[in-house]
């Protein structure tokens, strides 16, 4: 499909739709013809182009993904507006709904959405094949050396290095190890069971297939969209990108501010053992909704079941991958969703919301369960 790039200020915003307002203003547009998704950033232009760039690089280089993922109609500035200049790129619009957002409507569509969970994630891991491997990056030491870093940039974010410091968190009445010892071990546990050939590393990547980032459409033969690659991220492995999606409940219940961390951190001193319980905001049925998708602090000691969808995860090295890779990506998600200090709730000061505390502790969890499981513990 092309449309020309039509001057902005020439359409008109009487019919629209602001779909998220964020970093970007994401609207929905009807053009004369069709709808259009709009995407105006604010602030850092050069983060459109990355995006831009970065779309355009996928649809040319990947088969697989040119199928799933809407083209870019244009691109532009907005001008006679405050600020002058916005950057803005036009894509073609998909109609559905988001993978996240039918988990979350429990029922029929949710169920449904369910089904789709298993011919999604047979795509991406075919999409995981098309990648072509860089020759001269060593992959292990690429993975192994991402996770130190993910762990020691933590080390430096207000709230959190209390955290990465402490020996040992309670989490929901359970006592796990501190980040830093169970890294340890488990590299060492990989360097033994990680073959150098199970696993890969590109320089081209998506990267960021969380639910909120597919979309289920009515379209044959796939059934989905996929939009939103994260361009901050340029070297990774391939099963990063799976790793995000089996990131979705965590990432969706921050962004939902759908959780609450009890905890006496904003009332003591010393914190020998932080603690911390996390009560869910979310009804219990949107939880079991996320199914082969969810681990984490409600299913003590499970690892997500979506290494069962696909016999390819099947193989024990490569549901290892694709576990590493889901620590690394909630590693990540805490660094980039640190905020310096913690949002009391419910006006009691017990009752605290941080999204990167929130994050490492399901990083710590699924650390933990990691050996635990290794070892054959529940
Ligand atoms: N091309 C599109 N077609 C339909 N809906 C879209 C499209 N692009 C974005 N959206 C909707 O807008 C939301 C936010 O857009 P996204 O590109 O993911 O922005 P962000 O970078 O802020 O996550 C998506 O979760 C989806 O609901
Ligand atoms: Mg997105």
């Amino acid at each position: 499909m092309t449309v020309a790039s039509p001057p902005l200020r020439q359409l008109s915003f009487a019919s629209h739709k602001v779909l998220k307002d964020g970093s970007w203003i994401v609207v929905r547009i009807d053009l004369p013809d069709l709808p259009v998704i709009c995407k105006i950033i604010k602030g850092d232009a050069e983060k459109l182009r990355r995006e831009v760039t970065r779309i355009e690089a996928l649809r040319e280089t990947f088969p697989t993904l040119a199928q799933l993922m809407p083209a870019i109609v244009g691109q532009g500035h907005l001008r006679g507006c405050m600020p002058e200049g916005r950057p803005y790129y036009l894509q073609e619009f998909v109609g559905g709904t988001t993978l996240g957002d039918a988990l979350q409507q429990g029922g029929e569509i949710a169920t449904g959405a369910q089904a789709m969970l298993g011919p999604i994630l047979r795509a991406l891991l075919d999409h995981v094949d098309e990648h072509r491997p860089i020759e001269m990056v060593d992959p292990r030491q690429w993975l192994f050396s991402s996770l130190t870093r993910a762990l020691d940039r933590l080390k430096d974010l207000p709230v959190i290095d209390t955290l990465a410091r402490a020996s040992s968190i309670v989490i929901n009445g359970r006592r796990r190890d501190g980040l830093a010892a169970c890294l340890a071990r488990l590299l060492l546990m990989a360097e033994a069971m990680l073959p150098a050939d199970a696993i890969t590393v590109s320089a081209l990547g998506h990267w960021n297939f969380h639910a909120q980032n597919l979309i289920l459409t009515d379209e044959k033969p796939t059934g989905f969209a996929i939009i939103d690659p994260d361009s901050s991220l340029e070297t990774c492995d391939p099963m990063f990108g799976i790793a995000r999606l089996l990131y979705s409940f965590p990432h969706d219940v921050a962004e939902q501010g759908g959780y609450r961390l009890v905890t006496d951190h904003l009332l003591r001193d010393e914190m020998p053992n932080p603690r911390f319980e996390v009560e869910f905001g979310w009804i219990h049925t949107a939880i079991a909704a996320y199914g082969a998708l969810y681990h984490g602090l409600f299913a003590p000691g499970r690892l997500p079941r979506a290494v069962d969808l696909d016999r390819r995860l099947a193989d024990p090295a490569q549901a290892l991958r694709l576990h590493l890779n889901l620590l690394l990506c909630l590693m990540r998600g805490a660094a980039v969703n640190h905020e310096p200090d913690f949002q009391v709730v419910d006006g009691n000061l017990r009752h605290l919301r941080n999204n990167g505390v929130f994050l490492y502790l399901h990083a710590v969890d699924l650390a933990n369960t990691l050996l635990d499981t290794s070892r054959g513990r529940p």
